[in-house]
């Protein structure tokens, strides 16, 4: 079989690990392809809502075999208190979650390079979450790093020494940070202890031996297509690819194994960090958007900054991840809009443009389109007819814009409010 691709259109945070959670039951396994504990993937069932970080989000539904890939970086900490929550749901994950050799290890000392780095940016700070990204994945295509197939060798200590040593080193350009590598430590070799209880494999085998045996696979992306380290708003974005591809090279599957590609965007726009936003709302209707969405960092807690949806990225988005099928979510957030406006293209310096420009932080201006709204509750609808014109218009008109269908509406954080067309 071939392996299915959910991932974000936008700066993150669209919904993946709900509809991830949702797709499950119809999947043998559920893979994580890039990124690390910057993620946070909330769903909600029986009235409980969870947050995962780095284990994908196909844990909740049973016998599903869940895989973190070789593109994904790991915190021990982190993944230790993951699983140390989940464990009191009385979750037991020791089965069936692997994870690959190849994965990237997030060093006590890669958090404190991100905080020293983002202080010493001041103002152009990117707004990380600080969770040791940036550095580790530096590292990786450094060749510097350490991987979790290095925890079951001799040498392991050794290896770590050596790279911790060597951001010392590095750690000395910044004259006044100061730093304890030692409120870490501890806390991190525990987590390498608790890592060694779980399935260390070869993921690529795996995962390819699984396609081969007529199992489906959905990988499961982090972050979105705006924040890739290629495609993205460059240099405010994450340091992996984000996008389609990246399930190839963080899973090793090759292209012609990938089948559908769900592409997850949120009715409105939001972004968290620094870097340009061009349809972002400094005024009431952005606080209100944010008030009616909880648009709260589920990582961080950072009040997230939003705006109305903005088509040249997302037609952007939709054409470099090959996406067949759109998934749109929160679309209840605008239940109480008598109208809702939707940018179609920009007016730059050299004209009106409905491309994405080289650089969003020149003087772009988005040209908006208003459409009604439907200025009703539609959380409880569980079809599709049931659902107001206008928001059956307004789907229609994303969908004759950007050229893809949406197949799934989600209209609440719980997994029964979701709706497949
Ligand atoms: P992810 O990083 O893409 O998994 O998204 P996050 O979990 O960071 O943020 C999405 C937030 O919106 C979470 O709090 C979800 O519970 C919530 N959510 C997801 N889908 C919907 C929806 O359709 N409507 C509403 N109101 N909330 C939603
Ligand atoms: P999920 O998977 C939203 C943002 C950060 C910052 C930039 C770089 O939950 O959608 P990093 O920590 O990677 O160095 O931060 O990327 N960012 C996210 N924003 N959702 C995420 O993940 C994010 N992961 C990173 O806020 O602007
Ligand atoms: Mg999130």
């Amino acid at each position: 079989m071939k392996v299915d691709v959910l991932l974000g259109l936008q700066w993150g945070d669209e919904g993946k690990g709900k509809v991830v959670d949702v797709l499950t039951p119809r999947y043998d396994v559920i893979a994580r392809f890039q990124g690390g504990p910057n993620a946070g993937h909330s769903l909600e069932f029986n009235d409980v809502k969870h947050v995962l970080h780095t284990i994908p989000s196909g844990i909740f539904r049973g016998d599903q075999i869940n895989v973190i890939g070789n593109g994904v970086v790991i915190d021990p900490i982190i993944f230790k208190k993951e699983i140390e929550g989940i464990a009191q749901l009385n979750i037991d994950l020791t089965n069936n979650l692997f994870i690959s050799k190849k994965a990237h290890l997030i060093l006590p000392s890669h958090r404190i390079l991100d905080e020293a780095s983002e202080k010493a940016k001041g103002k152009t700070k990117i707004g990380s979450t600080l969770k040791g990204i940036g550095p580790t994945y530096m590292d990786k295509t450094g060749r510097n790093g350490l991987r979790v197939g290095d925890i079951l060798t001799a040498s392991f200590k050794e290896k770590y020494q050596t790279l911790i040593e060597k951001h010392e080193t590095l750690l000395c350009q910044y004259s006044d940070f100061k730093y304890s590598l030692k409120d870490y430590e501890e806390g991190w070799f525990e987590g390498i202890e608790a890592l060694k209880k779980f399935n260390i494999i070869d993921s690529e085998y795996y995962i390819n031996d699984l396609i081969n045996t007529q199992k489906t696979v959905l990988a499961e992306g982090a972050q979105g297509t705006l924040l890739d380290i290629d495609f993205g708003s460059y240099p405010y974005v994450t340091s992996s690819n984000t996008i389609s591809a990246g399930a190839c090279t963080g899973l090793g599957v090759a292209p012609n194994k990938i089948g559908e590609i769900f592409g997850i965007f949120k009715a409105y726009c939001t972004r968290v960090g620094s870097g340009p936003f061009p349809t972002e709302l400094h005024d009431e209707t952005g606080d209100k958007l944010r008030n009616m969405g909880h648009e709260y960092g589920a990582t961080t807690g950072r009040p997230r900054r939003c705006g109305w949806l903005d088509l040249p990225a997302l037609r952007y988005a939709v054409m470099i991840n090959g996406v067949t099928q759109l998934v749109m979510t929160k679309a209840d957030v605008l239940n109480e809009f008598e109208t809702i406006k939707v940018c179609t293209k920009y007016r730059t310096p050299e004209g009106e443009k409905d491309i994405m420009p080289y650089c969003l932080e020149t003087e772009i201006e988005p040209v908006f389109t208003e459409l009604p709204g439907w200025n009703q509750e539609i959380s409880s609808y569980r079809t599709l007819d049931e659902m107001p014109d206008a928001l059956k218009s307004y789907i229609n008109y994303i969908e004759m814009k950007v050229g893809v269908p949406v197949k799934i509406l989600s209209v609440g954080p719980n997994r029964d409010q979701t709706i497949f067309k």
